[in-house]
């Protein structure tokens, strides 16, 4: 069921009895970890109100194909982009033919043409329907067009006939559903990314920072969900959109970012990706009120920060930890002082001296260090730099 984390599922409900059972076949696939739309014809919502679906899904229900509000929001088109899985449980006899003959006649219908996402029906009706000929024929062209059938199951029915026509139960369905996924590289693990800078109050209105911007490790927490793992991303103060699948902490200091990343330690992270550029040390008073500017010259003291990576490296519930070294001169030799020091599995190094790498630029280029090896991740955008290192990141924290 873990292959069900942070995957998209389009759940279509068709008219028919079982259709009270796609109310708790949401919750199943949200509970699998898996994020639900629903799409209902007008058949399902003589079984059943789109407004329990909503509740339920926590996500408006779509019914009418040509629904003015829908296409200014989510329309069809994007629904059928957004879908991982098109999942239509029950389905009917008639929604069955509708789709085997390729008709867009509502809104679900027209979805099925217009994705690219696999689709799964559970098919549901009396078991005279499901023997009928034009049904079995329907059937083998749907299997011909790949898509996954899921039952039906065979057993006494609402009408009071017994045979094959029942819908399998919601939890055998949100199982099969989890089959049509392959393993990715991350599925099912926790992966925690601190990002961005840290800011440290002198006084309610000045701080120290640096010029980190996440885009780093936000482009990791993107990497990682698309590897299937679940990602908390502990954020300093940055000016980024939350990437998508991916829960955000925001925190402005560096003991607010310390607490959070412990926090998510004590917990069940089973991989702790150091990205932010944390202050190394802060002002040990920061003034209550506006500092005036009486004297010529200001003293500001300051005390060091907790060290959050050398922290969760010595945690007793360790995870995979990763750190990155921002260094100016000596790149690898820091950078293996710090992977020794800090000790750590894995340490990302930028030389941050020039402006086109590393800081605030789209772009970044790494050597990547472990305990007996390294890789070279040659200038590319920050995109593709966290798709490498998240590909590599699997691969040793399976070794
Ligand atoms: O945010 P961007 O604009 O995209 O820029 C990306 C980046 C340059 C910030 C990023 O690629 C990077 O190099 N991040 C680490 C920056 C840094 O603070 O490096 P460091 O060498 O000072 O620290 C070494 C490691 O210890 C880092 O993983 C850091 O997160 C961690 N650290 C440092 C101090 C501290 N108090 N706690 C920590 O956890």
């Amino acid at each position: 069921m873990e292959r069900l984390i942070n995957k998209r599922i389009l759940l279509g409900v068709t008219g028919g009895i079982a259709a009270y059972k796609s109310a708790e076949l949401v919750r199943r696939l949200q509970d699998a970890g898996a994020e639900v739309r629903v799409v209902m014809t007008a058949g399902a919502c003589e079984f059943i109100t789109p407004l329990t679906m909503q509740a339920l899904s926590g996500n408006p229900v779509h019914t009418n194909l040509l629904d003015p509000q829908a296409e200014a929001g989510m329309g069809h088109i994007e629904l059928a982009r957004w879908a991982d899985l098109v999942l239509i449980a029950p389905a009917s006899a008639n929604f069955m033919a509708r789709m085997a003959h390729g008709h867009g006649t509502d809104l679900l219908a027209t979805l099925c043409l217009a994705t690219g996402a696999p689709i799964a029906i559970a098919p549901a009706m009396n078991q005279q329907m499901w023997a009928d000929s034009g049904t079995q024929r329907n059937l083998l062209m749907l299997q011909e067009k790949g898509i996954h059938v899921f039952g039906p199951a065979a057993g006494s029915q609402a009408c009071g006939d017994v045979g094959l026509g029942r819908m399998l139960e919601p939890h055998e369905i949100a199982e099969l559903a989890a089959g049509v996924f392959e393993y990715s590289l991350l599925t099912g693990k926790h992966v925690v990314i601190t990002a961005g800078p840290t800011r440290e109050a002198i006084d309610p209105v000045r701080y120290i920072t640096n010029k980190s911007s996440g885009k780093m490790g936000f482009a990791l927490a993107e990497a990682a969900a698309e590897a299937g793992a679940r990602v908390t991303l502990i954020a300093g103060p940055v000016y980024l959109p939350t990437p998508a699948r991916v829960d955000r902490v925001d925190v402005t200091c560096a003991r607010e970012m310390y607490d959070a990343s412990l926090a998510a330690v004590d917990g069940d992270c089973n991989i702790f990706i150091a990205t932010a550029a944390v202050a190394d040390y802060r002002p040990v008073n920061p003034a209550d009120h506006k500092i005036k500017k009486s004297t010529e010259e200001i003293h500001l003291t300051l005390v060091k920060n907790p060290d959050i990576v050398a922290a969760v490296s010595a945690h007793e519930k360790r995870p995979f930890t990763v750190g990155f070294a921002a260094e100016t001169q000596d790149v690898i030799a820091y950078a293996q002082a710090k992977l020794t020091n800090k000790k750590l599995d894995m340490i990302a190094t930028n030389d941050v001296s020039g402006s086109n790498v590393g800081f605030n630029s789209d772009n970044n280029a790494v050597t990547v260090i472990w305990p007996g090896g390294h890789k070279v991740l040659p200038l590319a955008s920050k995109k593709q730099i966290a798709k490498q290192l998240v590909e590599l990141i699997g691969i040793r924290y399976k070794d």
